[in-house]
């Protein structure tokens, strides 16, 4: 049995490779039985290397090597040696020469999705982070780029097409009905932006003509059948590479740029350098088997793999500890993009409860790691809400601390000094300090702690001095993270965080009041920037003529918890009148928690259902939200985003000392039952009110339209009545597309009621061959809140739907379940967390990157009473006792038992 957390390595250990490989010369050979791989590599000593002597030893992980040679020569047995997933030579090396290596790999038995794998359709590759060591001997580091050429033979009608990176240069027939195809990328690249392909796949083709006039052949390949799904995508890719060309003036650089679509895929989608790897569900696309928020997904997930072009492949990490380099740089493209494509209030509301649903408790719990994290023991783990959405929002300081033109010219100084180059974090914030002249010393802070912020903000009113004083506090205590490097005995420092805050001043008329600081001779503006350094700072307004309600951290403007005193007359002011699409939405979620944190504190003594906790006014300001629906100047989705409820993931956040998923549970519904009731009437009419003739489109009206109209219908459908079963039985029958249809579906499966069954069976039955709409059928299920939801998923399992081989299936189902559910998942009897072991052991030796995910589910076991501790605890000593454990999951599992 194992005890511990496996064995870490080191961001402070880095040091140069001690070899180059500047060329990559593959030969692939796709059998049934097993796929030969040639590899010819120009390899040369790194003049930096710490050790110019140093041995060559390469990684490799499953491959069995038939042969190796040296300049031409075939080594014997003694001149190299396997040990350990590599290869180690042991004959004198010259300063430059070649290397070839031969091996069989099995794609066929490869369950885990990493390196070079079997789909449905054909045969795909997943490099990142480090998979390429599974297809051939490397140095499997981002720090060695290479020019690749890759020469693909397969049969010619299994797998008719054939792609690698870079350009198609010759292809041709051969043997008994086999063919083969040569790909060379023109761009030196990591092994982790390898990628190719033989499959059979559907293929769209069109042109996109770059602002230099070169042009640009785009294609989408997917499953055969449904290349009536690939037009969003495509016109997705389109869109950003012309708003990186407007916004970055980044051009797209090589001539073919391919999406290819698979099944089976561990994330959301991979930006190999030219050929794209996507999971289908962020390709596949039709109004009637894809709802709004995947159609927006998709759009965002094809512009964060085109963005990555320059952000991660022109210019990369020189190791991953750097991974936010790439992908919190990327993320706030993608936002950026999101916000310019779609409404940019509600984009950055759906991407700040991303935030907090997802990264907010990663901070919190045994898992917390900075953006850039000092150590690991397995780099899947780290794909993190931390590395991906703090991350951008670090990116995102930046950018509002210098401004815009001078974020722009950083980014052009960047890729000035970087292009080509495998580079760290530091570089980056150093090009964005030289181009604007801030500096960004203690910023780098951001990088090196864990752990979200506490801001406490004190507003204090001076009416015959006309004086606002604003006084700022951080509070940083340590998270696991830090207790972590301690116990090891390793060194760090905290300190302040240098974070903006910007801010207005509401008058009690709702106008924005003019801001002069102490000291400046003028107003300058309704709207500042104020810079936070210091531990404790102070800010006085003058000519403050009426107390001001503060609007703080608009946008968003940093990933901080705001402790502010706002009474609920000062919250209902700021949803009603504050210029900020983000803060009004802000007020209403902390004006909903502050009466929700008194309701669970009601359920727990009992008193809950008398709902004395609910204040009428609260009532009123939700009417006056209903009411504004009617007004043509209103935005239906922003109105849908302030009627939803905080989350009872991110309520469990906002609870202090024993989580009690019951009482947080019974008051958010009891909530929404009182409001469902009061105004019954309102939410009808405005459900009627947005019932749409025209033909669907995802465009941002119909969007917010539809939103608003699924909101109301949830509220409705809560109470279980003949009246409300009606109108969920219609939308059911008229929908024309699936977000409606999925909307009533997941209302109707939150009730107890013979039709539910009846619901769901035809469901199945109708869309029973599309993937992708079998797991929305998984997913309403796993989320439902009635009673039996636990036994409902654990039969699921072995319902013939569900497949947990197949990634999408398991995140529908189990993840949603355990992460999405938090009720059902922490049941006083333990049987969530038994059904998540089970899985996650089902899985461990199959793919330990889903069972990893899956056991993240775990990360905030601490925070629940002792009856549940036990029994969580019970199911992660279960877990650590299997043999053979994979890193993965013994970090997660390792680490949530410290
Ligand atoms: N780099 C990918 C992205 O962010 C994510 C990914 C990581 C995909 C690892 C596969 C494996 O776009
Ligand atoms: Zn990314």
């Amino acid at each position: 049995m194992r005890t511990e957390t496996p064995q870490a390595i080191y961001l402070k250990d880095y040091t140069p490779p001690p070899f180059l490989i500047d060329t990559v010369d593959l030969d692939v050979a796709i059998f049934d039985e097993n796929t030969r791989v040639r590899s010819r590599m120009g390899l040369r000593r790194n003049p930096a290397a710490a050790d110019p002597q140093a041995s060559l030893c390469l990684d490799g992980e499953d491959l069995v090597l038939e042969s190796v040679a040296l300049d031409g020569r075939i080594l014997a047995a003694g001149e190299y040696v396997l040990c350990g997933g590599r290869l180690l030579l042991r004959v004198e090396l010259p300063e430059a020469f070649m290397l070839e290596t031969v091996s069989l790999i099995e794609p066929d038995k490869n369950t885990q999705l990493s390196g070079f794998y079997r789909s449905k359709d054909g045969y795909f590759t997943q490099c990142e982070a480090e998979g390429f060591r599974r297809i051939t001997w490397f140095l499997d580091r981002p720090d060695v780029m290479a020019k690749y050429t890759v020469t693909l033979h397969a049969d010619k009608a299994k797998f008719p097409v054939l792609l690698s990176n870079g350009n198609p240069v010759a292809s041709g027939s051969e043997g008994v009905g086999r063919h083969w195809a040569k790909w060379v990328d023109p761009f030196r690249k990591p092994s982790y932006l390898f990628a190719m392909v033989a499959a059979k796949l559907d293929v769209l083709r069109e042109d996109y003509q770059t602002r230099s006039g070169r042009t640009v052949h785009c294609a989408v390949f997917v499953e055969p059948g449904k290349l009536d799904q690939c037009a969003h995508a495509m016109a997705a890719l389109k869109k950003s590479m012309k708003w990186d060309e407007v916004v970055f003036g980044l051009e797209m650089d090589l001539d073919h740029y391919m999406i290819v679509a698979v099944g089976d895929f561990n994330m959301g989608a991979m930006e190999n350098k030219g050929l794209n790897i996507f999971n289908t569900k962020c390709v596949l696309a039709s109004p009637d088997t894809a709802t709004d928020s995947d159609f927006q997904h998709i759009d965002r997930v094809v512009a964060h793999e085109y963005f990555h072009n320059w952000t991660g492949d022109r210019v990369t990490c020189r190791d991953w500890f750097q991974l936010s380099l790439k992908e919190g740089l990327t993320v706030f493209r993608d936002q950026q993009f999101g916000m310019d494509m779609h409404s940019a209030g509600v984009t950055r509301i759906q991407d700040v409860r991303t935030l907090r649903a997802a990264q907010f408790p990663e901070d919190a719990g045994p898992m917390a790691h900075p953006i850039r994290p000092a150590s690991y023991a397995e780099i899947n783990n780290f794909y993190s809400a931390t590395v991906y959405e703090k991350g951008a929002e670090v990116i995102r300081m930046i950018h509002t601390l210098i401004g815009k033109s001078a974020f722009r010219a950083g980014m052009d100084l960047y890729f000035k000094r970087h292009d080509g180059h495998a580079v760290t974090c530091e570089d980056f914030v150093s090009a964005m300090a030289d181009a604007s002249g801030v500096d960004l010393t203690q910023f780098k802070r951001w990088y090196n702690q864990a752990g979200t912020p506490r801001l406490v903000a004190r507003g204090e009113y001076d009416a015959a001095a006309r004086r606002f004083t604003l006084s700022f506090t951080q509070q940083y205590p340590a998270t696991a993270y830090e207790r972590r490097l301690e116990a090891e005995g390793r060194k760090f420092s905290r300190g302040a965080y240098h974070l903006p805050v910007v801010l207005g001043l509401i008058g009690p008329d709702g106008a924005e009041l003019p801001l002069r600081l102490a000291g400046e001779d003028k107003a300058v503006g309704t709207q500042r920037v104020l810079e936070l350094r210091e531990d404790e700072q102070t800010f006085v307004f003058e000519d403050v003529a009426v107390q001001p309600v503060p609007s703080l951290l608009r946008g968003f403007s940093a990933p901080v918890i705001l402790d502010y005193p706002y009474a609920e007359a000062e919250l209902t002011h700021l949803m009603a009148h504050d210029t900020d699409a983000f803060s009004r939405w802000e007020a209403g979620q902390r004006l909903a928690t502050q009466i929700l944190l008194r309701g669970i504190e009601a359920f727990q003594t009992g008193k809950g259902e008398a709902l004395g906790w609910i204040p009428a006014s609260y009532v009123e300001a939700i009417r006056t939200l209903l009411a504004s629906a009617a007004d043509p100047e209103s935005d239906p989705a922003l109105i849908a985003e302030a009627l939803t409820l905080p989350s009872e993931v991110v309520l469990a956040e906002a609870v202090s000392g024993v989580v009690d998923p019951d009482a947080i549970h019974g008051a958010r519904e009891a909530l929404i039952g009182h409001l469902a009731a009061q105004l019954k009437g309102e939410l009808l009419m405005t459900y009627q009110a947005l019932k749409l003739s025209a033909p669907y489109s995802p465009d941002a009206a119909q969007v917010g339209a539809r939103a608003l109209r699924n909101t109301c219908l949830d509220y409705l459908a809560g109470s279980a009545t003949v009246e409300a079963l009606a109108l969920l039985k219609a939308q059911l029958d008229e929908a024309d597309n699936m977000t409606d249809s999925v909307a009533a579906l997941a209302a109707l499966a939150n009730l107890d009621v013979p039709e539910r069954q009846a619901a769901l069976d035809a469901f199945l039955e109708r869309w029973k061959h599309e993937a992708l709409v079998v797991d929305k059928w998984l997913n309403v299920q796993a989320l439902s809140s009635a009673a039996d939801t636990g036994s409902r998923v654990r039969s699921l399992l072995d319902h013939p739907a569900f497949d947990i081989r197949n990634p999408n299936k398991v995140y529908a189902l189990v993840r949603a379940f355990c992460r999405g559910n938090p009720r059902h998942f922490h049941a006083a009897d333990g049987s969530g967390y038994a059904l998540a072991a089970d899985v996650i052991l089902l899985l461990d030796s199959a793919n330990p990157q889903v069972a990893s995910r899956i056991a993240r589910s775990f990360d905030a076991w601490r925070r629940f009473d002792a009856a549940r501790q036990s029994l969580a605890r019970t199911q992660l000593l279960r877990i650590q006792a299997k043999t053979d454990l994979s890193r993965d999951v013994g970090e997660v599992i390792g680490r949530a038992l410290e």
